[in-house]
């Protein structure tokens, strides 16, 4: 039992992060467990090979994955590397394709997506990046905010881990609340994947 116990905070816990854009939450979660003994990032995943993410990777020296939806659906594609490098949680970080149920089934809680929004307001398909803002904006709403939640096989339905705000001024336009949102990004993602892998 004991030992049972220990190993929860032992046993080294891989990560893989996907992403289709600028990468910048997978570079601020791949720097905050780079000095941990318990959380190794073991690789980056993307479906576009254009995007900034490969060059992050490139930089980090991190290996980088890439994938399709066909590629995600099939036994021998993704699930097979997460397979081989024996990858305990999926993070998604700016993913714009669909995680397929066969791999949701394999990680049941263990895939966990960020959202620039507070969920279920402005989620689901079409809603990322600016556009999200912009519509925030456009329907003149005083609030917005980060919504960090498990995934399921529904579109930015899954179980909510945490929720942070942050007020919009009348100035505001889509750049200024994108700062805004990065900050809580960066500030948040990491430390709440830390807590789920240990809670
Ligand atoms: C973030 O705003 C995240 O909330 C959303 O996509 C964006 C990704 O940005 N899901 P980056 O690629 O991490 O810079």
């Amino acid at each position: 039992m004991f030992i049972l116990f220990l190993s929860k905070f032992f046993i080294l816990k891989t990560v893989a992060i996907f992403g289709s854009g600028n990468g910048s939450n997978a570079e601020n979660i791949y720097n905050y467990f780079l000095s941990s003994s318990d959380v190794k990032i073991v690789f980056f995943c993307t479906n576009n090979k254009n995007a900034f993410i490969v060059n992050r990777a490139e930089k980090l020296n991190i290996p980088v994955l890439f994938t399709n939806k066909d590629h995600m659906r099939k036994n021998s594609g993704i699930q097979k590397e997460l397979k081989n490098y024996k990858v305990d949680y999926i993070i998604l970080a700016g993913f714009l394709l669909k995680i397929p149920n066969n791999i949701i089934s394999l990680y049941p809680k263990k895939i966990i997506n960020i959202h620039p929004s507070l969920l279920p307001k402005y989620g689901g398909k079409g809603m990322y990046g600016l556009n999200v803002h912009a519509a925030v904006l456009k329907n003149k709403e005083l609030e917005s905010g980060i919504t960090i939640h498990f995934v399921n096989e529904y579109y930015d339905e899954g179980e909510i881990i945490l929720q942070k705000k942050c007020f919009i001024s009348k100035e505001e336009t889509i750049n200024s609340l994108d700062k805004k949102i990065r900050f809580l990004e960066l500030s948040f993602f990491p430390k709440t994947i830390e807590k789920i892998i240990f809670s």
